[in-house]
């Protein structure tokens, strides 16, 4: 059988990323260049200095990928790439250079939907793990439930109606005085408290069981903090991260298993950077043992933005025939 090399770009967000990936699952290379210093600045991400360091950055990381890999471009049978969703400008940066490769190269160009990169993810560190399955992506921007019928064929159980889930740690974080990011901040400091200190609201949204919602949550954190200053309570950083990320646990662990018992689903897998939080990973790994369902979660570093999991996408997208021309452009609202 011959081995599919794929070199795979991303720079949706914050990170410039590039990869090296064989067969979809053998990881040979992950440079992530980050970001987040220059944008705790501003206390998130400025999309205008996103797209500026992504061009600084790419041709570095890409060059880095490869010698990690130790390979040279000649040994690269396809190029793959993010083209969204995500911040326009700063896709359009890692498009142009994949589009810029495959043409110098010419080799076939893969274009992958962030979301499904997330989900791919899960492939890279369990060779055992094949749809089809459930799985809760949950990052910064998005948060879906997804029953992935076969590679490259997603159907969406629910999404949020507000804000995704690492939007609530980010604004919540800001809002007790972690800063940016929110999401390991919140985490790290939850350890010192009680999570049953305060009972924030556990969001259903009307009739739709799959559907999310984490602004209510917001609020209820904001008009808590907002309570305690009037009445000169003193305010437990670490009790209202940990009573905050229990809230999002508990919405998180109840709608995937909803999900696996409607669905019969033996194979439950998480992604995103909020899969990378140790207490919602425990806590859905916990309720699938619970009911005999295998958990799959990529590694902390292969949840957060990164290039390993297009590689592993661009590889099932390549051997379904999944092709760009020059035309490809950045697609901000690309839907799964
Ligand atoms: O997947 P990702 O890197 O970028 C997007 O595609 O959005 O996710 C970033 C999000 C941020 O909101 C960040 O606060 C959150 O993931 N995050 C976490 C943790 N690490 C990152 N949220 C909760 N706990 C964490 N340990
Ligand atoms: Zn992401």
């Amino acid at each position: 059988e011959k081995e599919i090399k794929i070199l795979a770009i991303e720079s949706s967000c914050d990170e410039t990323a590039a990869a090296v990936v064989v067969n979809g699952r053998d990881l040979r290379s992950n440079v992530i260049s980050s970001q987040i210093d220059l944008h705790t600045l501003y206390g998130g991400v400025v999309p205008e200095i996103a797209s500026r360091k992504h061009i600084e950055k790419i041709n570095q990381v890409i060059e880095q990928a490869l010698k990690e890999a130790d390979m040279t471009l000649d040994d690269i049978d396809a190029i793959g790439v993010t083209y969204g969703p995500g911040l326009i400008g700063a896709l359009l940066v890692g498009v142009a250079e994949a589009k810029a490769l495959a043409y110098a190269r010419n080799l076939p160009l893969v274009p992958v939907h962030h979301i499904e990169g997330h989900i791919s993810a899960n492939y890279i560190e369990n060779p055992d793990l094949e749809p089809p399955f459930l799985c809760l992506v949950v990052s910064g921007g998005h948060t879906h439930l997804v029953r992935v019928l076969d590679y490259g064929k997603y159907e969406i159980l629910g999404r949020t109606r507000d804000d995704a889930a690492g939007e609530a740690f980010d604004k919540v974080a800001r809002a007790i005085g972690l800063g940016y990011p929110g999401g390991p901040k919140i985490e790290k400091v939850s350890h010192e408290g009680n999570p049953d200190a305060i009972a924030f609201p556990r969001a259903k949204v009307g009739d739709d069981v799959y559907d999310f919602s984490f602004s209510g949550l917001k609020s209820a954190v904001l008009n808590y903090l907002n309570g305690c200053r009037m009445k000169g309570i003193e305010i437990v950083q670490a009790d209202v991260a940990a009573s905050f990320q229990k809230a999002v646990t508990d919405v998180l662990v109840d709608h995937a298993m909803h999900a696996v018992e409607e669905y019969h689903a033996d194979k439950f897998a998480i992604a995103g950077g909020v899969a990378s939080n140790g207490v919602i990973r425990a806590a859905i790994e916990e309720a699938c043992k619970a009911r005999g369902v295998k958990f799959y979660r990529p590694s902390p570093i292969l949840c957060t933005d990164n290039a390993a999991m297009i590689g592993a996408a661009a590889y099932y997208d390549f051997l379904a025939g999944k092709r760009a021309g020059m035309d490809l452009n950045a697609v901000a609202n690309l839907k799964l």
